[in-house]
């Protein structure tokens, strides 16, 4: 057998020893996505990430995606071992918002409820008053502007204006940027709309406005999925990491998805619309740090319980 056979056998066995699970992220390779789904765990977005590691009885989570996602679930259980491929693999916009100044921004306007998106350390969680993740945002933004909230955003400044422009909520921005979707390029997203004039444009909110503007959905990588199968229509054009290129195909097998264009599509350009950081997550690293115990999120247990409360808000909200 080749050696991905042998390190999805070893990873099958090493679950089973362990009594642990894989909790995977849509833009992860494939074999991750789909081992994780037929050992019993999930793959799915970063909401449904958190809630399945929080309720799966498993003493042991295996979490393949960014950090940010790891520190969610150790925050939810942390009488759980979360472990994770490479502890390395974080995310623009969390390295984007460091808890210094994202602190001081928040007491500059104390007046302003404080939404943060899930992609953040747990210290900026700790300092928020609401989580969110891009399926939730819109809803929980309403509902506070409903009940006359003035809202200090952060850190994704698109899915930030996308946000104020779907609610009309009075909100103030911290710049920061997903440097994956804030690559898709409108111009060339037009030129290619034209080669396939009846493909649908499904594009995840992390990308710049003018992009968003050319989606018939706008929405996170599970209302993309949603989308594509719900939407009458046998081709579409897919504004969001190419991972998520793997569930679409294998849920629509009579349909085509082609990739939106960024500023370095070419056929040289191995990385474009892919995250860095996701792409650290391999078959390897999962049986290694299921074998040796290494790798295990740690987050201070002094801000444990403060770095909860918005996600329990979140989950709540949401359930
Ligand atoms: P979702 O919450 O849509 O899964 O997105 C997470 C993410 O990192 C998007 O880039
Ligand atoms: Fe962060 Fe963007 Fe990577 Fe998602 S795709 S983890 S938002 S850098």
């Amino acid at each position: 057998p080749t050696e991905r056979v042998q390190l999805k056998d070893r990873i099958r066995r090493l679950l089973k020893e362990k009594n642990a699970v894989m909790v995977s992220h849509y833009y992860v390779h494939p074999d991750l996505q789909d081992l994780a789904e037929e050992t019993g765990g999930i793959v799915s977005d970063s909401l449904e990430m958190a809630r399945f590691g929080r309720d799966h009885p498993a003493q042991t989570l295996v979490v393949s995606g960014v950090r940010f996602m790891g520190e969610t679930a150790k925050i939810l259980s942390p009488e759980k071992t979360v472990l994770m491929p490479d502890l390395d693999a974080t995310c623009s916009l969390d390295l984007g918002c460091p808890i210094d100044e994202f602190s001081a921004f928040c007491d500059q306007h104390p007046d302003r409820t404080v939404v943060v998106y899930a992609n953040t350390s747990a210290a900026v969680k700790a300092r928020s008053d609401w989580l969110v993740t891009s399926s939730c945002a819109l809803d929980i933004v309403r509902a506070l502007k409903d009940k006359g909230h003035k809202i200090l955003w952060a850190p994704d400044r698109h899915l930030g204006s996308y946000i104020q422009q779907q609610t009309g909520a009075d909100m103030l921005f911290w710049n920061g940027a997903c440097i994956v979707h804030d690559e898709f390029k409108a111009l060339e997203l037009e030129l290619l709309k034209k080669e396939h004039p009846q493909a649908k444009v499904l594009v995840h909110p992390e990308s710049p406005p003018d992009v968003v503007a050319l989606a018939d959905a706008v929405g996170s990588t599970s209302a993309i999925l949603k989308a594509a199968q719900e939407m009458d229509a046998t081709e579409f054009i897919v504004a969001t990491d190419k991972g998520m290129m793997h569930k679409l195909r294998q849920l629509n097998p009579g349909k085509t998805f082609y990739e939106a264009p960024t500023a370095g599509n070419s056929a040289t350009c191995k990385s474009c619309a892919h995250c860095p950081w996701m792409a650290m997550n391999g078959l390897a690293g999962v049986a290694q740090v299921l074998e040796s115990g290494a790798n295990a999120v740690q987050v201070d247990p002094a801000i444990i319980p403060r770095a909860r409360l918005p996600i329990d808000r979140m989950l709540a909200f949401t359930a």
